[in-house]
Formats: C-alpha cells, sequence, structure tokens
C-alpha cells in the first residue's frame, strides 16, 4: 500500500511569512518524514500569494540563502482540483501531472492562513486537514470574539470593550465613554494582529487615544482591556479534539512592566533569564514553577477554553495570573503555535515525530466523525416546480 500523502502548505500573505517556513519545514516536514509514514508534498506561497509545489521547497537553505526568488521565477504556480477530496495540479510545458492529497497539514501563521481562510477552502476541497477547523479559527483570530465565547462560558477575563476603529473615528466621544468604566493601566490591541504589533499599555486618556489611534491604524476593530497586575504570564499548549489534553504549562520570561515585542520573540537577542530555557519563542520556564493549585487552575482553565471555543488538533492557550489574588485570566488563543510548541511536547514526553503522527491521526479521526454527519435531506421541494 503506498503511503498517504500529506501537503504541508506555508509561507502565504501574512507578516509571520518568514516564522511560518521555519515552522513548516523544521518542525513538521522534517518529522513527517522521519517517521518514515508519509509522503510529504510541500506546497509554498509566496508573499505575492501565488502557490507553488516542488520537492526542493522542503530545503531550508532555499530561503536563507536568498535564491528563493530565482527558484521561483523559473517555477511553474500550481493549480488545486478541489470536490472529492484535493489534487494538486503541476504543469510543465504541455504537460500536466497530479497529486492526490490524503491530508493537508497547515502551517501558515497569522493571515491568509491561520485565520481560517485556509481551513475554509480546505472545507469545501472535502480533505481531511490538521488543527483547528474553520469557527475555531476565525474565533480564536480575534481577540474580542474569543474573550466573548470564554466569558460566556464562564471563564474570567480581563474586563474589556471592543469597537470598529470607524466607530473611533466617527464618534470618539461614545468610545470615551464606553471605555470609561475601566481602569488604568490599560492595554489597546488590533484584535487580528499578533506579535505585539501595535499594542500598548497606557497610563492615561491622552495616551489612550494616541493608542487607539495606532492601533487603528492596523485594524479595523480595536480592544481595549484592563491590565492584570502582579502578572505572571503562562502558556499551555494542547493536543486532542474531544478529549483534549494540556502538554506544559510554560512561563515565557516577561519582566515586569515590560511585554513581549517581535524580537524578543522571534530574534536571538530576545530577552534571557539565567535558569531559562531557549523555546520556540525567546526564552521560558518550563514547567513553570507554580505552586501546584495554581498550576492545576492554569491547565483546566486552558482546556475549558479549548472547548468552549471548538480548537480541534492543537492549540496553545494563553494564560494572566495575577499572583497576588491567584486568579488566572485568559488572554488569547494561537491555533497554529510556533514551531507546534514542540519544545514543550517533548518535555511532556511526546518527541517531535509523535507530535506530527498524533496530529495527522487526529485530522483523520475529525474527517471521519464529520462524513458520519447527514448532509442530505430528501423532500418533494423541487417536485413542486
Ligand atoms: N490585559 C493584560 N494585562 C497584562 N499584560 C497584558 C495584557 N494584555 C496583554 N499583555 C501583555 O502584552 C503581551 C502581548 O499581548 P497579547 O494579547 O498576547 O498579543 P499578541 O497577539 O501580540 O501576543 C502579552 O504577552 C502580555 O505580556
Ligand atoms: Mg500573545
Amino acid at each position: 500500500m503506498s503511503k498517504p500523502t500529506v501537503a504541508v502548505i506555508f509561507g502565504s500573505r501574512s507578516t509571520e511569512h518568514d516564522v511560518s517556513i521555519v515552522t513548516a519545514i523544521a518542525s513538521i516536514i522534517r518529522p513527517l518524514e522521519l517517521s518514515g509514514k508519509y509522503s510529504v508534498v510541500p506546497v509554498y506561497i509566496d508573499k505575492k500569494g501565488q502557490w507553488f509545489s516542488d520537492p526542493k521547497l522542503k530545503d531550508i537553505s532555499l530561503y536563507t540563502s536568498g535564491s528563493i526568488d530565482t527558484f521561483l521565477d523559473k517555477q511553474k504556480p500550481i493549480s488545486l482540483r478541489i470536490g472529492v477530496g484535493m489534487e494538486i495540479v503541476l504543469r510543465n510545458g504541455l504537460k500536466q501531472r497530479s497529486i492526490k492529497v490524503d491530508i493537508v497539514f497547515p502551517a501558515t501563521h497569522g493571515t491568509h492562513g491561520e485565520d481560517g481562510e485556509l481551513m475554509g477552502m480546505l472545507e469545501m476541497a472535502n480533505v481531511a486537514y490538521v488543527g483547528c477547523d474553520l469557527p475555531s479559527s476565525v474565533i480564536s483570530m480575534d481577540k474580542s470574539l474569543a474573550k466573548i465565547i470564554a466569558q460566556a462560558a464562564g471563564i474570567p477575563t480581563s474586563r474589556f470593550v471592543w469597537f470598529y476603529a470607524r466607530d473611533f473615528k466617527t464618534n470618539l466621544e461614545l468610545v470615551l465613554e464606553m471605555i470609561k468604566p475601566l481602569k488604568y493601566p490599560l492595554f489597546v490591541k488590533p484584535v487580528h494582529l499578533g506579535s505585539s504589533i501595535a499594542i500598548s499599555r497606557v497610563n492615561n486618556e491622552s495616551d489612550l487615544i494616541n493608542a487607539i489611534e495606532v492601533a487603528a491604524h492596523y485594524d479595523d476593530k480595536v480592544i481595549v482591556e484592563e491590565a492584570v497586575t502582579n502578572l505572571i504570564e503562562v502558556t499551555v499548549p494542547i493536543i486532542g479534539n474531544d478529549d483534549p489534553r494540556p502538554a506544559l504549562v510554560e512561563q515565557p520570561m516577561v519582566k515586569g512592566e515590560d511585554f513581549f515585542d517581535f524580537d524578543s520573540k522571534y530574534m536571538h537577542g530576545g530577552k534571557k533569564g539565567k535558569s531559562a530555557k531557549r523555546g520556540a519563542q525567546g526564552y521560558s520556564k518550563l514547567p513553570a514553577p507554580l505552586p501546584k493549585k495554581l498550576y492545576e487552575k492554569s491547565e483546566q482553565t486552558a482546556l475549558e477554553v479549548y472547548k468552549a471555543i471548538g480548537c480541534k488538533g492543537i492549540a496553545r492557550v494563553d494564560l494572566l495570573i495575577d499572583s497576588k489574588t491567584n486568579k488566572v485570566y485568559f488572554n488569547e488563543v494561537n491555533t497554529l503555535p510556533g514551531s507546534l510548541y514542540a519544545h514543550n511536547f517533548r518535555e511532556a514526553g511526546i518527541s517531535n515525530v509523535k507530535l506530527v503522527e498524533e496530529l495527522v491521526n487526529l485530522a483523520l479521526e475529525r474527517r471521519t466523525g464529520k462524513q458520519k454527519l447527514t448532509t442530505s435531506f430528501s423532500t418533494s421541494y423541487l417536485k413542486q416546480y
């Protein structure tokens, strides 16, 4: 029997394009191949949004050397045939060849991928795919929607309000009135972005207005929320469909008033702690040195969020803890954690190879479950015409 074909889709029109290349090649393609169980096909979406597939796209040096553009100039973009499953159609002059895809492994961080767009296409294609589905991806990508769902499920979040950027431009008074009951310091964030882009922490109204202007420049929706004080930040990677389980509660290193920015997350000049390990994103304590009760409460809260939002396969739930009151607040969900947070799963006893195998199996299990649902309903509706 031939091996199932896994197509790993990565890159795309996103500020996290380059991070996606590393996640795809180092944390997904390599372990999938090491398992020896799959035929792995790379599908690279360039920054313009053109799709390519060639075995050479599995080689990280193509990207690190900068020769990717000249390589792609000589390649023909692929097309997809979708319907009862998905096929990649490759053209070479007049010749055409297609590869049937059994499972898609999305590795796209951020916009045009992790945000649900890709999942919608994969649902229409009727193909099994790894990770969060369309609705959970859409909800998780919007910090306000994720908090609203969490709140409705009784999970604590810091107090917040959200509004459209256009409301701020046309009716500043009303927006300020909405924000008034919140206590400073406040965090102002564009709801859809990651990597701390355009996020500010403010202490007074004039800084607040400036911060909203910045956020509104990047996004059509803005969230303003109270800062959690005496902050301990933790993050919990989770794996599973209906019966999810956490890996280790991890504590990223954040100093006092400071908060993560793009460089400290992804660049080697990131903040370091002596006892900390280098994780996928800068430095962290693994497992988080929390008292047992608080550790378990973090696991529990993260699992509740995962279930409330309907996450599938894998996601990472970020929490903010007030270390004085021991209250655990939900902050946000990442449906495609950088490098799959493989360092954390490894420490929890799941090797990178096992992790990707399990994710592929969860994708197949979910598709089988979905196929059992009735999608047709016979009626005499058409007969009346
Ligand atoms: N309500 C809050 N209270 C305290 N710190 C916060 C709060 N919201 C965000 N932060 C800090 O800002 C960082 C970035 O905010 P976050 O909502 O996680 O956005 P991003 O998508 O950029 O990761 C967090 O990791 C945390 O350090
Ligand atoms: Mg975050």
